[in-house]
């Protein structure tokens, strides 16, 4: 089996998936990484991992189709099975969704369908909730909306800062996305 992560910063989460795949975690190779900003953190990461890696930054391209059409090309050349977005901060097009039906999936820092969108632990602790969490969810149309495949919630206590809630919430995603892949692998996808 192989995956495909996409990142577009400083990929904590592709660091959890690789490192869990090289040590057999995950029976599964992560044999691409697909970045689309030149300076992202996530790829002196890859490095260590030795994944192959490729940028693409959207404004080279005609059109979110024409991009995902090069994103598309070397996920076939590279028999990729499984996408994981991780800290991609780009919406996936009809091109990309159309190519991989029920095969690409996201972590998502807040406990949907609340606090949809880019700055979701921030927006949930200036909200004053008391529970907060992670889900992975299956990429739709609708943004943050597909079918939600695994939950957790972290261990809040009153008064943690928002430094302590994203700590919790970033130790509790590495966990549960590495949890979650094996099992999708396991089922054969
Ligand atoms: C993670 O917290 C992930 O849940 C979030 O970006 C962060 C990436 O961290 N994704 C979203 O907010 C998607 N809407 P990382 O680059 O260290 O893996």
């Amino acid at each position: 089996m192989k995956i495909a992560i996409f990142a577009s910063g400083n990929g904590s989460n592709y660091e959890a998936i690789a490192k869990a795949c090289k040590e057999e975690r995950i029976k599964a190779e992560v044999a691409l990484l697909i970045c689309d900003k030149k300076n992202a953190y996530v790829l002196e990461r890859a490095k260590k991992y030795q994944t192959k890696t490729y940028v693409f930054t959207l404004k080279d391209y005609k059109d979110k189709e024409e991009y995902e059409k090069t994103i598309i090309k070397v996920l076939k050349e590279n028999k990729i099975d499984l996408i994981c977005l991780a800290g991609y901060m780009k919406i996936c097009g009809s091109t990309l969704l159309e190519a991989y039906p029920n095969k690409i999936i996201n972590i998502h820092p807040a406990l949907l369908p609340a606090f949809k969108g880019a700055h979701a632990i921030l927006d949930s602790y200036n909200y004053g909730v008391k529970v907060f969490g992670v889900t992975i969810h299956y990429v739709s149309a609708e943004i943050d909306g597909g079918k939600i495949i695994a939950q957790g919630v972290i261990d809040y206590k009153e008064g943690d800062s928002i430094e302590v809630v994203e700590e919790k919430i970033h130790q509790l995603e590495h966990i549960l996305y590495v949890d979650t892949i094996n099992k999708l692998i396991l089922k054969g996808v």
